[in-house]
């Protein structure tokens, strides 16, 4: 936390401007709520393919008309070079979030998340090379991990990806990684474990496993659990996700050209993941004493658990998660329920 304090200190005496890719969608519209809170200038990108205008007017009235007057929002796509190229003008940071996500999706249409993904990422990072940005940050995904079995999984041993997607945020470390040496820009991959939190979107064939939750058990719909619920994740509130990119951005040469686990070195089982948001939501929906999941085949490219070591982020980069589960499921299920169920 101390490194995160100073961190926060010297962004709030110090204006930089910043460019979030993805920034209408759920991680991206979050940074760019921190980042204006702490008057730092901001461009975003985004195509909204998967992200929404509203994540945006939220943010706006979140932080006031004085700070959103540091906000520049440009409609485009990071898999035409041109847009990549003025979005990246003047920049100093570049905090890269704007992908494809979804294994399931990824199954289903490889090219699109290719395209997306991997001709959209260097595209993104020739443009912030070009533009001589100081730090390239970009969203790598846990997925690296593909079949290795290990746990707690280390950022140095991976196994071989499952998916497209996982093919795809793999080959984003690779070219980073080539990047650094053949032109000298400096680059940091979160590998994120599941996010979640505000603004994470419960609708769609491809939402994630705890906004789809949210909804259904608010509107006593049946919640279906892939496999035999004993699957597990290292879900990770957004606000340590934060706290991850700020670091990055601003740690030390040495720290740079690398990729770092980011989660909490925790593990949930999706069975318990399903009780404990049951039980945080019973007071307010009784209809929940009798809810259970119901459970249905296991999906198609999905590892069976997860959980991150953050040796290295907490010595490298001075990351202290200061959400748990818990904590971080009661302040988004208080959102879902403002923002789902306004009236109860
Ligand atoms: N949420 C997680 O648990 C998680 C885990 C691992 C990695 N990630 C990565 O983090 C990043 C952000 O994920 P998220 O959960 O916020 O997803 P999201 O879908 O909410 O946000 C992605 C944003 O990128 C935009 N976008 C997509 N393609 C684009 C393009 N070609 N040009 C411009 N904008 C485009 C979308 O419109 C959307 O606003 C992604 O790179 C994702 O792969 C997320």
């Amino acid at each position: 936390m101390k490194k995160f304090q100073e961190v926060k200190q010297h962004l709030a005496a110090h204006q930089y401007h910043w460019l979030i890719t993805g920034v209408a969608g759920f991680i991206g519209s979050n940074l760019l709520e921190a980042l204006l809170r702490l008057n730092q200038k901001v461009t975003g990108l985004d195509n909204f393919s998967t992200g929404h205008q509203h994540n945006l007017d939220q943010v706006r009235e979140a932080v006031g008309a004085d700070k959103w007057q540091n906000f520049a929002f440009m409609e485009g796509d990071i898999r035409k070079l041109e847009d990549c190229a003025i979005a990246c003008k003047e920049v100093d940071y570049v905090l890269h979030h704007a992908a494809l996500g979804s294994v399931s999706r990824s199954i289903e249409d490889p090219i699109l998340t290719n395209a997306n993904n991997v001709t959209g990422f260097l595209n993104i990072l020739v443009a912030s090379r070009d533009a001589l940005v100081k730090r390239f940050v970009y969203a790598a995904s846990s997925s690296t991990y593909g079949d290795h079995a290990a746990l707690p999984k280390v950022e140095s041993v991976i196994g071989n990806p499952l998916s497209p997607y996982a093919a795809t945020k793999y080959v984003n470390e690779l070219y980073a990684n080539v990047f650094a040496r053949c032109y000298g820009i400096e680059t940091i991959g979160l590998r994120y474990f599941n996010i979640f939190g505000p603004r994470q979107d419960p609708n769609g064939a491809y939402a994630a496993v705890i906004p789809q939750w949210i909804a259904a058990l608010i509107n006593n719909q049946p919640l279906y659990i892939n496999g035999d619920g004993e699957t597990s994740r290292d879900f990770c509130f957004i606000e340590n996700v934060i706290q991850a990119n700020l670091l990055a951005a601003t740690a030390d040469k040495d720290a740079a050209n690398q990729v770092y686990n980011v989660a909490l070195n925790d593990r949930t089982s999706l069975n318990q993941l399903h009780e404990m948001m049951r039980l945080l939501l019973l007071e307010k929906f009784p209809h929940l004493h009798e809810h259970r999941p119901q459970y249905v085949g296991f999906r198609a490219g999905d590892i069976r658990n997860s959980q991150a070591d953050i040796t290295k982020a907490r010595t490298l980069l001075g990351f202290e998660p200061t959400h748990r589960i818990g904590e971080g499921l009661k302040q988004a299920m208080a959102w879902y329920v403002r923002h789902l169920a306004p009236t109860i």
